[in-house]
């Protein structure tokens, strides 16, 4: 898989330790930044992401700030994108199975590395359960685009 990565100064560690994680594993990783400790502000990476999974540049997106809450309320306002914050494997697991979230976020100040691989596996190995989710997902994609109820 080729999976675009974000994060802000605060997560620039986990960034790396997931990076050489993701590439043990045999996925390619375009790296949207920052890899300074300098202050930035997070929703410039969780656009660039975003973006690059709206586009088809990537097939899925990682986010990461302090919180992961920040950086994924920007990327989910990119049209097509479905964010989530995770600090467990379940919901990163259900979020694709019944959300068909397409980029995983979490906090690098919340969780440590190894709970992120956790989170990260859930994620990556789960597939979309379409059906009824899909009904609902539409709903979703329905009020971005303003024909919800339509
Ligand atoms: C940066 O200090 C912090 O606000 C940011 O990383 C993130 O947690 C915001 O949601």
């Amino acid at each position: 898989m080729k999976i675009g990565i974000g994060n802000d100064h605060s997560a620039v560690d986990m960034k790396n330790e997931v990076v050489d994680y993701l590439l043990s594993l045999g996925h390619e990783v375009v790296n949207f930044g920052t890899d300074t400790y300098e202050s930035c502000n997070y929703p410039v990476y969780g656009k660039a992401v975003a973006e690059a999974v709206r586009d088809g540049k990537v097939d899925c997106g990682i986010c990461i700030c302090g919180t992961g809450v920040g950086i994924s309320l920007a990327a989910n306002k990119v049209q097509g994108i479905r964010a989530v914050v995770c600090s467990e494997p379940y919901s990163a697991k259900l979020s694709k199975q019944h959300n068909n979230t397409n980029v995983l976020c979490f906090g690098a100040r919340v969780i440590g590395i190894e709970l992120a691989k956790m989170i990260i596996d859930a994620w990556l190995g789960a597939e979309f359960e379409g059906g009824r989710h899909a009904t609902r997902v539409g709903m979703i994609m329905d009020i971005e685009n303003e024909k919800f109820g339509e």
